[in-house]
């Protein structure tokens, strides 16, 4: 099986009655990579982990994993792979070590098998000083690490991690990227989903953006970032209200579309090479309307500024937004 790829979703939709989750999906993965599907909340993430560990089928096209047909072949899909959910799974009353020898066994190993996976689990996840503690206990980081090894007893050589980091602290998070990079050292190939575009800047082999149920770009994180045709300009406002004005005096020096940002008053202007060049340029233009700004700078862009230039929001601001508001022109 060594050159199946990972994963691999062609032309995939779900639908929950009218409501289109997902709609043309096509994605694909080699083995021993970090993919990361990287969207807000409600982009359809869930979704399709859910289908890739056959929690559920597709209303249309073919998954495969491991060159397995999930719809066809569950069983065999099941045997390959380890899910860790957004939500953890695991018991409460039991202690962290307990939860894992529960697990082993279920997975047939035998008493004496499952105490080594158990006690190897534990040391890999650093959660033996706590082992003997039940797991009401736990802080977040480390339920969320018991979830994981939870879903490392079985040895799978594919790992779905949904949002592994949403919610914990920076140190946490930084904890948990050790171990994802130390499993993928070892082999294992990971489909992790994210809201948090560092975390994808920092792991990912390869990044899919999805929103509302669409792919809208994918490649490498260097890739999406040259999508945007070289470095931005960023004109800080000093009145929200001038944003408009702006972008029509600038809108011809931009190589792609001027993008802006409500929160922050900045108008983003992508400018290709010879960002200096440029940005006298929108000084010019900014001093002959006569807007006074409170910053104006050239940037390298982000994967935000990817992002927020894609779909019109920008990702620190997803959480909690139901609906992105579109404030694209040019
Ligand atoms: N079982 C379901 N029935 C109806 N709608 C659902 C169901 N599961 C998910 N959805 C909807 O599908 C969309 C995608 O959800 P989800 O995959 O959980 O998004 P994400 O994981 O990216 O936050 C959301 O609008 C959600 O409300
Ligand atoms: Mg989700």
């Amino acid at each position: 099986m060594n050159n199946q790829l990972a994963f691999e979703a062609i032309n995939i939709a779900k639908y929950f009655g009218n409501f289109k989750a997902l709609e043309d999906i096509n994605l694909s993965s080699k083995q021993g990579q970090i993919f990361c599907l990287l969207g807000p909340n409600g982009a359809g993430k869930t979704t399709l982990v859910n289908m890739l560990s056959t929690l559920s089928e597709p209303t249309k096209g073919n998954l495969k994993v491991l060159g397995v047909d999930v719809v066809k072949n569950p069983q065999k899909v099941r045997e390959l792979i380890g899910l860790a959910g957004q939500y953890a799974a695991v018991d409460e009353y039991l202690t962290g070590e307990e939860n894992l020898y529960m697990i082993a066994r279920l997975y047939h190993l035998s008493a004496r098998e499952a105490r080594v996976r158990t006690k190897q689990l534990l040391e890999d996840l650093r959660l033996t000083g706590a082992a003997n503690k039940q797991v009401r206990a736990y802080s977040g980081g480390m339920r969320r690490r018991l979830d994981l090894g939870a879903s490392l007893v079985g040895r799978p050589k594919i790992l779905f991690l949904d949002e592994p980091t949403t919610g914990l602290d920076p140190r946490t998070r930084l904890e948990l990227w050790e171990i994802i990079r130390r499993l993928v050292k070892d082999g294992t190939s990971i489909l992790l989903t994210t809201q948090y575009l560092e975390e994808a800047d920092e792991l990912a082999d390869h990044i899919a953006v999805i929103d509302r149920g669409k792919l809208i770009a994918e490649g490498t994180s260097k890739q999406l970032k040259s999508q945007l045709g070289g470095d931005v300009i960023k004109i800080e406002l000093v009145r929200a209200e001038d944003a408009d004005k702006v972008i029509e005096a600038v809108k011809d020096i931009a190589s792609k579309t001027v993008y802006y940002d409500d929160s922050s008053k900045i108008v983003n202007v992508p400018v290709g090479g010879n960002g200096s060049k440029h940005l006298i340029e929108v000084v010019r233009a900014l001093d002959k309307i006569g807007i006074i700004t409170n910053s104006l700078a050239l940037h390298q862009p982000t994967l935000d500024d990817v992002f927020l230039n894609l779909t019109g929001t920008k990702a620190s601001e997803l959480d909690n937004q139901e609906v992105p508001k579109k404030r694209k022109r040019k």
